[in-house]
């Protein structure tokens, strides 16, 4: 699939700005329009989360038509257009998936991406507020004009975008995450170019001894998926008053409990549950006897065992 170049997005940073509420939407507006020109941007900036979080080292590679690199001390993220790579260092495991706009979407939403959106989208500060400017800064060596505004969404997020007077683009901001708390960003290095950016700069080499794992068993599928096929489909027969077979499927407890042939799930296993082998009729009589479940569903129960049928 194709990434588009600017995307249309609502509900983050992000329009050139058309009212005249004085010159904050000049600064946002050169800020917007530099990085929508932009081919490529690389940063390398600190994340800080307030109160008690030291910073952190970030560093960010944006390329037009959804190229995006984000590492992170936890992560690396990786699209190039065609392929996004997650990995997660804790793990030491990555997962490898086709592209689509909605993975760039998402992307654009975290908070470690705010300042620089604009790259991507046509109007970054459609929905945004209250812009004001603010006094002008030295922060780490850097000129900086600070632009303050108000986040739309609920409940509404107040920001400070620090915008480098030389490059005219956003090096960092201040956002107010919470009564007391407070997300800080600032680049350390900041470099916009007009040279598109090499292939190789987004492609992903998997670290050493990293396992690439399947995304559907790490979508955490939890009970609360299941509950409600098996409160439509079984919870008539298999329920805590009198449990067919011994087997109540109408809390999670009881699910994991198993009947009178014993565990019906394995977690981690969908093909050796028990269960399993009732719902494809493997294990007689078919349950539900009725019919088949469809397709989803079984796959809904499949995905929560391979996951661990976990409660949460
Ligand atoms: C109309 C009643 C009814 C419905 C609805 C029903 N079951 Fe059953 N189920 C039974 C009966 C009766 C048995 C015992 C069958 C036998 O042993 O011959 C049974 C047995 C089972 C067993 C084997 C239990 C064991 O310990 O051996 C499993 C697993 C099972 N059902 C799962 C399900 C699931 C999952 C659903 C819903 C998708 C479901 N059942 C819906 C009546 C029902």
């Amino acid at each position: 699939m194709k990434i588009p170049f600017l995307i249309g997005l609502t509900g983050i940073l992000g329009a050139v700005i058309t009212t005249q509420t004085g010159s904050g939407d000049s600064l946002l507006e050169k800020h917007t329009k530099q990085l929508q020109t932009a081919k490529s941007i690389d940063v390398q900036y600190t994340v800080q989360n307030l109160p008690g979080g030291g910073p952190v080292e970030y560093k960010l590679k944006l390329g037009k038509e959804g190229k995006f690199k984000l590492e992170t001390p936890d992560q690396t993220l990786v699209a190039n257009g065609t392929t996004v790579w997650d990995f997660k260092k804790a793990d030491n495991s990555y997962t490898q998936t086709a592209q689509t706009e909605a993975d760039l979407k998402t992307f654009l939403k975290k908070d470690a991406v705010l300042p620089w959106v604009a790259f991507f989208t046509k109007e970054p500060f459609k929905d945004v507020t209250g812009i004001k400017v603010g006094s002008a800064r030295i922060i780490k060596g850097k000129a900086v004009t600070e632009v303050a505004l108000v986040l739309p969404g609920k409940p509404e997020r107040t920001a400070t975008l620090f915008i480098d007077n030389t490059l005219g683009v956003a090096r960092g901001i201040s956002l107010k995450t919470g009564e007391d708390k407070q997300l800080i960003m600032m680049a350390k290095e900041l470099t916009l170019s007009n040279d598109a950016p090499a292939d190789a700069d987004f492609n992903f080499s998997v670290p050493e001894g990293a396992k690439k794992v399947d995304p559907s068993a790490v979508a955490t599928v939890a009970w609360d998926k299941v509950a409600p096929i098996f409160q439509t489909n079984c919870a008539g027969c298999h329920n805590s008053n009198n449990p067919r077979s011994g087997l109540d499927l109408s809390s999670y407890a009881g699910a994991m409990a198993g009947g009178r042939g014993g565990s019906e799930i394995t977690a981690g296993d969908p093909d050796g549950s028990r269960l399993t082998a009732f719902l494809k009729g493997a294990g007689k009589p078919l349950m539900p006897p009725r019919g088949s479940l469809s397709d989803a569903d079984l796959a809904t129960i499949a995905s929560w065992i391979k996951a661990g049928a976990k409660e949460k």
